[in-house]
């Protein structure tokens, strides 16, 4: 499709929008990539004019971009294209007048990027039908959280998909914007190297950590209701496990790439009362301290109802049954205030069968180790020879660094921008299927029930480690350890 696009965006004004959309669309224009793009149409339910909606703008991305991005002549052009229409979601003459400006417009094709809460979304959708304004060339973007459990999640995808067809809906999980998840499947699948090896022969676990140190944030009213699981682990945790753990796909189309992940999803062995307990730990950050900043605890910053029943750390051993994992456990922790902010994919290789050295390589593993942030990279834990004249040979560590340097410097784009441009140019790979985000819902929702009909306790961690004690006996019982 090379129709030009109106992009509009619902919570225009909001947090989403300021913090991210519009810093990511000011980047892609410096970037001279949204030559497909033609307006960009914020809409909130306060009353406002296009230039007073300007000049928020420009204030904000001067305090959004990122250091040393902002560009005078890139904005003289970007403004031209910024305008602002009041929506009041459930008013239907906000929505003609929404029309109106869409018509004096010369592009054809609309993206309507939907960053309220999601309880609006099927409203949103409908008067949009109702005012005219979904057509065979409009497309909708969906923000998370879709849902707080399955039936929730149904609901939305049920209600959006009677005015959106599932190829025109874009449904976002930023950590698939991410330049190392795309790069996986590039090291997986354009290297004879990795690919035979790629499964439960050679592969002894997985290791998934998305580890933040900031805490709730103020968004204590969301999260309270919310937690670790639902917040991380039903989305951006589980994406990148399906394309840690997928068949190699028959192309690169989306739906060829979006059917070997769902296979994955669907081969995840669900929880039960019975298994949950030592299958999973819940935590709960107490007052501590991160980068050297004493911090308080969870309970005393957030409160609000059910706060003491929501977990801000949970680590996980999951189960995929399938031929290529079985018998592969995959150890998966996310949480906030840990020691320090790192997202992480450890490949660890299964030990030697025989030593025929001095020292014990059972400590030493191969290991590949993708770091999807702060910085980019891929190194190969690999053994050789400690040098010198000592009596016997002994095994030392030696990294290779698979990364392109590149990467950390300069100009790394932001997950958004990638996710953004795609969705101008009609791109689904890099965003989640109804049955995806159904069926990842289908397993989170197996350990919350089971958490709920244990009464599963929320065990405290100090602010500034990794966790529980509890996370690191999940692994020590194996005979395993993070890799940290
Ligand atoms: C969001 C969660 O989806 O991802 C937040 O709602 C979390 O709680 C954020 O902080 C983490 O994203 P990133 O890109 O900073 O790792």
């Amino acid at each position: 499709m090379s129709h030009m696009v109106d992009l509009v965006i619902f919570g225009g004004t909001g947090d989403l929008s300021t913090r991210k959309l519009l810093p990511a669309l000011f980047q892609l224009q410096r970037h001279q990539l949204t030559d497909r793009l033609h307006r960009i149409i914020a809409t909130g339910r306060s009353a406002m004019d296009t230039d007073t909606f300007r000049s928020l703008a420009h204030e904000n991305l001067h305090k959004f971009l990122p250091e040393g991005t902002w560009d005078e002549n890139v904005w003289d052009t970007f403004r031209e294209r910024l305008f602002y229409c009041k929506v009041d979601s459930g008013i239907p003459a906000d929505y003609q007048s929404l029309s109106k400006l869409l018509d004096a417009g010369e592009a054809p094709a609309r993206l309507y990027y939907l960053a309220t809460l999601p309880s609006i979304y099927g409203g949103i959708c409908e008067q949009l039908h109702d005012a005219g304004l979904a057509n065979e060339h409009s497309r909708v973007v969906l923000e998370k959280p879709l849902g707080h459990d399955l039936e929730s999640c149904r609901n939305i995808n049920e209600q959006v998909a009677r005015v959106f067809e599932e190829e025109a809906t874009f449904r976002i999980d930023h950590y698939l914007g991410k330049e190392t998840v795309q790069n996986l499947i590039a090291v997986r699948f354009g290297n004879p190297l990795f690919s035979p090896q790629w499964r439960n022969t050679f592969i002894d676990n997985v290791q998934i950590t998305v580890a933040e140190d900031i805490g709730v944030e103020g968004r204590g009213g969301y999260y309270a209701k919310t937690g670790a699981l639902r917040d991380m682990v039903q989305n951006h945790v589980l994406q990148v496990l399906s394309i840690v753990a997928m068949e190699p796909p028959a192309s690169l189309r989306p739906t060829d790439i979006r059917d070997e992940k769902m296979k994955v999803l669907r081969a995840l062995v669900p929880m039960t009362p019975a298994n949950v307990k030592d299958n999973t730990v819940r935590g709960r950050y107490a007052a501590g301290a991160v980068n050297g900043q004493a911090v308080t605890g969870f309970l005393e910053e957030a409160e609000y109802k059910d706060a003491d029943t929501t977990e801000t750390f949970v680590a996980l051993r999951a189960t995929i049954n399938n031929w290529r994992w079985a018998g592969v456990p995959f150890y998966l922790r996310t949480g906030k205030r840990l020691s320090r902010r790192y997202s992480e994919i450890v490949i660890e290789y299964k030990q030697l069968p025989f030593s025929l050295f001095a020292n014990d390589p059972n400590e030493l593993t191969n290991k590949l180790v993708i770091r999807l942030q702060p910085e980019e990279s891929i190194s190969l834990h690999t053994l050789n020879k400690k040098p010198g004249l000592t009596r016997g040979l002994r095994l030392q560590p030696v990294e290779l660094n698979l990364t392109d340097e590149s990467q950390n410097k300069g100009d790394r784009y932001d997950a958004y921008e990638r996710l953004l441009l795609d969705a101008i140019n009609g791109d689904q790979t890099l965003f989640m299927r109804r049955d995806e985000v159904e069926t990842a819902w289908r397993w989170t929702d197996s350990i919350i029930e089971s958490w709920e009909e244990n009464g599963t306790p929320i065990k405290n961690y100090n602010s500034g480690t990794m966790g529980p004690n509890a996370a690191t006996a999940l692994m020590a019982v194996d005979g395993r350890n993070w890799y940290e």
